[in-house]
C-alpha cells in the first residue's frame, strides 16, 4: 500500500473560499505523499468539501454520502483502502450527526482545522471515526503547507488568497456565522508572502476573499491595523501582479480610504460585488442588515463618484418571510435605479439554528419561482446592455488561455466579460487591448491593437 502513491479526489461546492479551501487542503496532502485525482473511484481519500449556502444542503451531502459509501464498499472488498472525509460548512454545523448518521465517514472536518489533516487521517487509520470542528487558538495558515511552483503554475493565472474569514454580521438568514466563525483576518506579512509566492510563478490576478472583505482589519508589518485599501496597496507592488480583486464586501464597509485606492490604484478592477438582498426598508430591518435602500444607494452613488466606470453585481433574496408583493416590487426598483452587470438569486430557505427560520417560510413556493424568475429576467436585460455597450470599446484584456478556435487566444476585461482574439498564444500572461467588434451571448470578440505591448492596466 504505502510502495504507491495515495490518490486524493475532493469535491467542492459552493463559494470560491471553498475553491481556494480545497487547494489548500489537496497542498497539505501533498506532504502526505496524496496526489490529486479527479476520478473519485480511484481516490484512496474522498473529501467532500461542502457548502452550507444550499437549499437542503445537509440533505444533499447525505444523499451524496449514500453513494460514496457504495464506492467505498466496492474498494474496500477489492482489498482498496479507502477513506471518507466531509469538510467545508455542513462538516462544521452538523458535526457528529455526519458520523452518526452514515458511519461510512471517517473524518469530519470544520474549515478552521485543514492544517491538522495529516494527524487527523492517521488517527482515523485504525478504524476510528474522528472528528474536528474546534475553532482552534493556533492560525491554520501558519501550519498550511505552501503549494508547488509547478502546482501554481498548473492552476492558471488567476489565484484566490483568503484574507479574511468568518462574519460577525448576523444577518438573520445567514449560516456564515456559526459556520465560518467570527470575523478573522489574516496577517499582512502572511498574505503578501503567499501573494508573492504565486506572483513569482506566473500568476498575474490576485482575488482576494473574505466572506465581509472589506472589512479586513488585519495586522500590518509595523504593528498597525490595516484596511483592505493599505493590504491592496501594499499587494499591488508586486512584481507581476496585473490586477487586484476583491469579494465579498457589505454596504456598510465602504470606506472612504477603500474608495481612494479605487481612484489610485490601476490594478484595481472596477468590478465590485456588493450583495444588498432586497429593496424592502421592512426586508431589509428584517434581515438585520442594518442599512437601508437610501444607504445602499448612497454607497453606489459615492463609489460611482470614485470610480465612474465601476460595474456592480449583487446577491438578492426572494420569498424572505412576509416578502409581500409591494416589497418584492420595491427589489426590482432598486434594481432598475443601480443597473447591475449580473446578480445571483437565491429563494430564500430556511437554515437551521438562523434567527430567520423561526419566522416561518410564509412565501409559497410558485410565488418564489415566479419573483425569481422575473428578477433574473430584469438583470439579464441590464447584463445584455451592459456588454453592448463595450462594441466598439479599445479594452485592456488579460489573456488566459487558448480560445475556442485555433489561433484564438481568450481572456478577461477588467470588468470580467470573456474575449476571444485571434492572436499569438505567447500573448498568455499577457495583458493587450483589443477593439471588440461583436458582442456575443456569452463572451465578446475583439480585435488586438496593433502594438502587442503589455498595457497600463
Ligand atoms: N436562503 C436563501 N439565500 C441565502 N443566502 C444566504 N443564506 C440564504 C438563505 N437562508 C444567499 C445570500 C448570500 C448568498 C451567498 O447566499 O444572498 O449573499
Ligand atoms: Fe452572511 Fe450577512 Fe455575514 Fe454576508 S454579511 S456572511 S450574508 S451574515
Amino acid at each position: 500500500m504505502d510502495d504507491r502513491k495515495r490518490k486524493v479526489f475532493v469535491k467542492s461546492y459552493g463559494c470560491q473560499m471553498n475553491v481556494y479551501d480545497a487547494t489548500r487542503m489537496t497542498d497539505v496532502l501533498a506532504g502526505e505523499g496524496y496526489e490529486e485525482t479527479t476520478a473519485m473511484e480511484s481516490a484512496d481519500l474522498i473529501v467532500l468539501n461542502t457548502c452550507h449556502i444550499r437549499e437542503h444542503a445537509s440533505e444533499k451531502v447525505f444523499s451524496e454520502l449514500g453513494k460514496i459509501r457504495l464506492l467505498k464498499q466496492e474498494r474496500v472488498a477489492s482489498g482498496l483502502d479507502t477513506k471518507i472525509a466531509v469538510a467545508g460548512c455542513v462538516a462544521q454545523a452538523e458535526g457528529a450527526e455526519i458520523l452518526r448518521r452514515q458511519s461510512a465517514v471517517d473524518l469530519v472536518v470544520g474549515p478552521q482545522n485543514y492544517h491538522r489533516l495529516p494527524e487527523l487521517l492517521r488517527r482515523t487509520d485504525n478504524g476510528a471515526s474522528v472528528i474536528d470542528t474546534e475553532f482552534p487558538l493556533e492560525d491554520k495558515f501558519d501550519h498550511l503547507a505552501h503549494p508547488t511552483a509547478d502546482k501554481i503554475r498548473a492552476r492558471g493565472l488567476n489565484a484566490f488568497v483568503t484574507v479574511q474569514e468568518g462574519c460577525d454580521k448576523f444577518c438573520t438568514f445567514c449560516v456564515v456565522p456559526y459556520t465560518r466563525g467570527a470575523e478573522v483576518s489574516r496577517p499582512v506579512r502572511q498574505i503578501v508572502e503567499e501573494v508573492e509566492r504565486l506572483a513569482a510563478s506566473g500568476v498575474r490576478e490576485v482575488s482576494l476573499l473574505g466572506q465581509n472583505v472589506n472589512a479586513y482589519h488585519g495586522e500590518g508589518p509595523d504593528g498597525a491595523v490595516w484596511s483592505l485599501a493599505r493590504l491592496a496597496t501594499r499587494i499591488a507592488q508586486i512584481p507581476g501582479v496585473a490586477r487586484i480583486r476583491y469579494t465579498t464586501s457589505h454596504p456598510n464597509d465602504m470606506t472612504d480610504d477603500l474608495l481612494q485606492a479605487h481612484r489610485d490604484l490601476p490594478q484595481f478592477m472596477p468590478f465590485l460585488h456588493l450583495p444588498v438582498q432586497s429593496g424592502s426598508d421592512r426586508i431589509l430591518a428584517q434581515m438585520n442588515r442594518k442599512h437601508s435602500v437610501a444607504d445602499y444607494l448612497r454607497q453606489i452613488e459615492r463609489i460611482r463618484a470614485a470610480r465612474p466606470d465601476m460595474a456592480l453585481s449583487s446577491d438578492f433574496i426572494v420569498g424572505f418571510p412576509g416578502e409581500t408583493d409591494a416589497e418584492f416590487e420595491d427589489t426590482l426598483r432598486l434594481i432598475e435605479e443601480v443597473k447591475f452587470a449580473s446578480a445571483y438569486f437565491f429563494k430564500y430557505s430556511a437554515r437551521p439554528g438562523t434567527p430567520a427560520s423561526t419566522m416561518g417560510d410564509h412565501v409559497p413556493e410558485e410565488v418564489k419561482v415566479e419573483r425569481l424568475a422575473r428578477l433574473k429576467a430584469l438583470v439579464d436585460g441590464q447584463r445584455d446592455a451592459f456588454n453592448a455597450a463595450m462594441l466598439g470599446q479599445t479594452v485592456d484584456v488579460l489573456f488566459e488561455k487558448p480560445g475556442r478556435r485555433p489561433g484564438q487566444i481568450g481572456g478577461k476585461t477588467p470588468w470580467l466579460h470573456a474575449v476571444h482574439v485571434d492572436g499569438p498564444k505567447e500573448l498568455i500572461g499577457q495583458i493587450a487591448s483589443a477593439r471588440i467588434i461583436e458582442v456575443g451571448v456569452n463572451s465578446l470578440y475583439g480585435r488586438l491593437n496593433d502594438s502587442h505591448t503589455e498595457a497600463s492596466h
